[in-house]
């Protein structure tokens, strides 16, 4: 179970603080899938990447499973089976994909087919991939598909997915998105994932809008999507008269 207890964050800026994560409080049962929503700049990386440790909150306590994590780093927390895929995933050079992911799983010795596993389940071929380098020849679509298969090597216990789908072709997407389901349902880990797509949302046990660093909103897709469509026109006067109008 991860708790979130009045997480904030602030920078400072133009000599003022500026808030980005104001007071959020938010209990993710072991083994649901919850799914983080909101419009662009509403929060939701700076809250998955405190969750990681990456940031620091300036106030708040998270705990997993009851431990207060708050002040570990990033590789106490990967040991505690805490993982993150970033929105835009770093590119390693010199370390092939079959090295990463078999740094990823801790396992010296990973076989060719379980290599093959992992990336079959984010659409990739481990025929063409395995060899080649995580550097900038890979493709904004290729190099997000390896990070995802290395998160899944990981056999953690908390994924965090910052926005699974960017760059990703409709036919990965889909193999992503059974993925994301057969993972759920087998159970044994709990999951957050960030994204704007409403096959991702759909699957969520909880979905949970952040904006202006707070959670606007929560209940299950059925609750929120009309909501959020509800929000977008309310954002814009002219799409509101258009609605209305209707
Ligand atoms: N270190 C920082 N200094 C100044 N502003 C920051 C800093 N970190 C984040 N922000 C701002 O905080 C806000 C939230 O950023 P964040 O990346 O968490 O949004 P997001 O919900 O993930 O957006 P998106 O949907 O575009 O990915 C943005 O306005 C961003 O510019
Ligand atoms: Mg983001």
């Amino acid at each position: 179970m991860l708790e979130l207890k009045h997480l904030s964050y602030a920078v400072h800026e133009d000599g003022g603080e500026l808030g980005i994560l104001n007071d959020i409080s938010l209990t993710v049962g072991g083994g649901r899938l919850v799914v983080f929503t909101g419009p662009n700049g509403g929060g939701k990386t700076t809250l998955a990447k405190s969750i990681m440790g990456l940031v620091k909150p300036t106030a708040g306590r998270i705990l997993w499973n009851g431990q207060d994590v708050t002040d570990l780093g990033i590789t106490e927390r990967a040991k505690l089976g805490i993982s993150y895929g970033f929105q835009q995933p770093p590119r390693f050079k010199g370390l092939t994909v079959r090295d990463l992911l078999t740094l990823a799983s801790g396992d010296g010795t990973l076989s060719k087919d379980r290599c093959c596993q992992y990336l079959t389940r984010v659409g990739l071929c481990a025929n063409d991939y395995l060899d080649r380098e995580v550097d900038a020849s890979l493709s904004g679509g290729e190099v997000k598909r390896i990070e995802i298969a290395s998160i899944l090597a990981r056999n953690a216990k908390l994924m965090i997915f910052d926005e699974p789908e960017a760059g990703i072709d409709l036919w990965s997407f889909a193999r992503l998105t059974e993925t994301f389901e057969q993972l759920h349902a087998a159970g044994g880990a709990t999951m957050i994932i960030i994204s704007h797509q409403e096959r991702i949302i759909s699957l969520a046990d909880e979905v949970i809008v952040v904006g202006d660093g707070q959670i606007r909103h929560r209940g299950t897709p059925a609750e929120i999507l009309p909501q959020i469509l509800a929000d977008t026109l309310g954002t814009c006067p002219v799409l509101r008269k258009e609605a209305m109008a209707q």
